[in-house]
């Protein structure tokens, strides 16, 4: 049985007929509306969140089958051991979903589990989005190899799946990230990616933009700790940081690079207003893309297609 808690356990080639088979999906969705006949997701939420609620639900239902919403205060989960509620649960639904805070949580999830186990996002990975993200970037440049990414934000949850994913696709990629959020941090993903040759990082962001095809950033401060009283100063003192590498017309300059957002954003901080609606803005394409790499990812899991 397979899960999908980050690529560690993937191959190169698996990853990338994810991304295929994605690209398929989005082409003749026809062809797959009862792929997931009579089958359940169980989609648990601890955190926040508008994409992958919405796409893996109306992936499931889109493919057949029938996906419901936990919410992890309003269930036992909050009050109960781990494994317990998923040995249950898992007796009761063919897959299950989860945006939890804490990667160890979702590993105990995996290791109870008798269904597949999707990462919707812990503080260490989001698969989910690096596959949409390899999508947008294949269906734009008809390839994933020989390609460079730049990623200018925090190192975190979506930087280690989107270096991961690149290394193992052939993608090159320049991580310029003044601030590691510790949480995320995974040494051992980010010494695999360097021994590619395809994975560096540097400060020099006009130097590291040189000739990419791609620029990439995400929100400096996660969505539910912005508006957080007790996350004040922190949040303040990234933002002195990380201003002199907000993604804008003037840093793009001499760039033709394609831009990417994993969403939600911050407009004004990480990237400004005018380059989300700009001409080389692939990010609501990115955001819409997250269906078709869900129900690429389902079909992979519960039916091996
Ligand atoms: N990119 C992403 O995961 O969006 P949500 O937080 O809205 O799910």
């Amino acid at each position: 049985m397979r899960h999908l808690i980050n690529f560690k356990d993937w191959t190169p080639s698996e990853v990338e007929s994810l991304v295929d088979k994605a690209i398929e999906l989005k082409k003749t969705p026809e062809r797959f509306r009862t792929s997931l006949q009579h089958k359940s997701l169980a989609m648990i939420f601890q955190k926040t969140s508008t994409r992958t609620r919405v796409s893996f639900e109306v992936a499931m239902t889109q493919l057949g089958g029938h996906a419901l919403y936990l919410d992890w205060m309003t269930t036992q989960f909050k009050l109960a051991a781990i494994s317990d509620e998923i040995k249950y649960l898992s007796r009761n639904v063919d897959c299950i979903v989860a945006r939890l805070k804490r990667n160890v949580d979702l590993m105990e999830m995996a290791s109870a589990s008798s269904v597949p186990v999707i990462n919707g996002c812990d503080n260490m990975y989001h698969p989910c989005q690096a596959v949409a993200d390899l999508m947008t970037i294949k269906e734009n440049k008809e390839r994933l190899k020989g390609l460079k990414l730049v990623y200018i934000g925090v190192h975190n949850n979506v930087c280690n799946s989107l270096i991961e994913a690149c290394t193992m696709t052939g993608l090159q990629i320049i991580a310029v990230t003044p601030i590691m959020h510790e949480p995320a941090r995974d040494n051992i993903l980010l010494e695999k990616a360097k021994a590619t040759g395809l994975y560096t990082s540097t400060l020099d962001v006009r130097e590291a933009l040189k000739d990419a095809d791609f620029v990439y950033t995400d929100s400096w401060v996660d969505m539910e700790l912005f508006l957080d009283p007790k996350f004040k100063r922190e949040k303040e003192e990234r933002i002195r940081l990380m201003m002199p590498y907000q993604i804008n017309a003037g840093l793009l300059e001499k760039s033709t690079a394609l831009v990417m957002h994993d969403m939600p954003i911050h407009r004004g901080y990480e990237i400004s207003s005018e380059l989300i609606e700009g001409s080389n803005s692939l990010i609501y394409e990115q955001a819409e893309n997250r269906l078709y790499s869900e129900k690429a990812i389902l079909l992979r899991l519960i039916s091996g297609i």
